[in-house]
């Protein structure tokens, strides 16, 4: 964590190539320096409004959500060590974080609109989620530092492991082994896990920040080194943006650096506008969008903490309707066997039941059931 740079944030520098520390100001040394090696280097925020959590946000970050797997440290989870003694949790995390659920966001599509123009030079990604290549950013153009869930292997004989196997073991839960009998060793993504190294591709590229004319940093917290260090090797005097919500990793202290903080959704929007690629932007974003109705099912985000709990609720109370289901039809016989009519005290709790008041069920004990709160 942390770096040389953090201490020293200068707002008010005036700065030395850009005309003012602005958007429009970059946009405008674009196009007027010509700039066509931009390097990005990015993390978990430009995937959030995809539904994916980020790691380190207090309330909504996978960090501060992991008590369900019961792990003495959330960061346990991509553990080397931890994952040799207890795959387990690991892989309760991986079926929910496995690509194909979720659609590239916009900050995403930003990144293949810089490609398509010619001025991307390299695309460093911590991601796992393989969303870049989703939405279209070609594989010689993006590091994956961390690696993905793009491939994996044993981590004894190092074998590599079919996908569709792979694919069909995380989505049943189940933890998989090297089809080798005489290793059965432990299959792992081939995701960097702490106490890893980074592909030989990251330590191959650390010269292109170097290289680059232009450097935009967006969505990480820059806490994981050696990640953390690729924006100060961008050389001095190269304007650096930062699209995030809060101001990291010393961004801000060089005279050149433009800060956007906020969303980065709504951060490459404003760079897009500034550039008048408004309408290319949203364009390609539609492309990843083929099927509007069935991408909004297949993007549900992982359930919060509450949301859990109202599940956990829904199910217990759809249990106790049944049963007092049971208890109605059954006393309903036995009046319908002694002749009697059927009793006013008895109230229909199954929420299929409609236009009477026993639809709402157990509502009244659970108020966020009622039906409009169901929406
Ligand atoms: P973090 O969770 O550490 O940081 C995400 C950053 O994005 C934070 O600064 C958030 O404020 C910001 N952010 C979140 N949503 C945003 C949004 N919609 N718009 C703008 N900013 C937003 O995630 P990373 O920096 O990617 O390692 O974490 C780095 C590494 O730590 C990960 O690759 C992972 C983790 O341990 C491994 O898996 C090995």
């Amino acid at each position: 964590m942390g770096n040389e740079e953090s201490s020293m944030v200068d707002e008010s520098a005036h700065p030395s190539v850009l005309e003012a520390r602005t958007v429009q100001a970059v946009a405008k040394y674009i196009k007027e320096h010509n700039v066509n090696k931009i390097v990005l280097m990015v993390g978990a925020g430009i995937s959030t409004s995809a539904g994916i959590p980020d790691f380190r946000s207090p309330d909504t970050g996978l960090y501060a959500n992991l008590a369900f797997l019961d792990l003495e440290e959330p960061e346990d989870v991509f553990d080397i060590s931890f994952f040799r003694e207890n795959p387990k949790p690991f892989y309760a995390l991986a079926r929910e974080l496995y690509p194909g659920r979720y659609r590239p966001t916009i900050a995403h599509c930003f990144v293949k609109l810089l490609h398509n123009k010619g001025l991307l030079l390299k695309h460093f990604t911590q991601n796992i989620d393989c969303l870049e290549r989703q939405a279209g950013v070609p594989g010689d153009k993006i590091i994956e530092a961390h690696g993905s869930f793009a491939t994996q292997r044993c981590i004894e004989c190092k074998t590599p492991f079919p996908d569709n196997e792979m694919q069909k073991k995380v989505q049943a839960g189940e933890v998989p082994y090297c089809n080798d009998p005489q290793c059965n060793g432990l299959v792992k993504p081939d995701i960097v896990f702490f106490g890893e190294p980074l592909p030989s591709s990251f330590h191959d590229s650390r010269d292109l920040p170097g290289q680059a004319d232009l450097c935009i940093v967006m969505g990480t917290s820059l806490s994981v080194q050696p990640f953390a260090s690729l924006p100060q090797l961008c050389s001095p005097g190269v304007p650096r943006v930062l699209i995030n919500m809060e101001r990291i990793g010393g961004l801000g202290s060089r005279p050149d650096d433009v800060l956007l903080l906020g969303d980065c959704d709504a951060g490459v929007r404003k760079f897009a506008k500034a550039m008048g690629w408004e309408e290319e932007l949203e364009a390609l974003w539609e492309e990843t969008n083929p099927d509007p109705q069935a991408r909004e099912a297949e993007n549900a985000p992982l359930p919060t903490r509450d949301e859990r709990l109202r599940e956990e609720v829904t199910r217990l109370t759809s249990d106790v309707d049944r049963t007092l289901q049971l208890t109605n039809a059954y006393e309903q016989r036995v009046r319908d066997h002694l002749g009697e009519p059927k009793s006013s005290q008895t109230v229909t709790m199954s929420s299929s039941s409609e236009g009477t008041e026993s639809s709402e069920g157990l509502a009244h004990v659970f108020p966020h059931l009622a039906p409009e709160s169901r929406q």
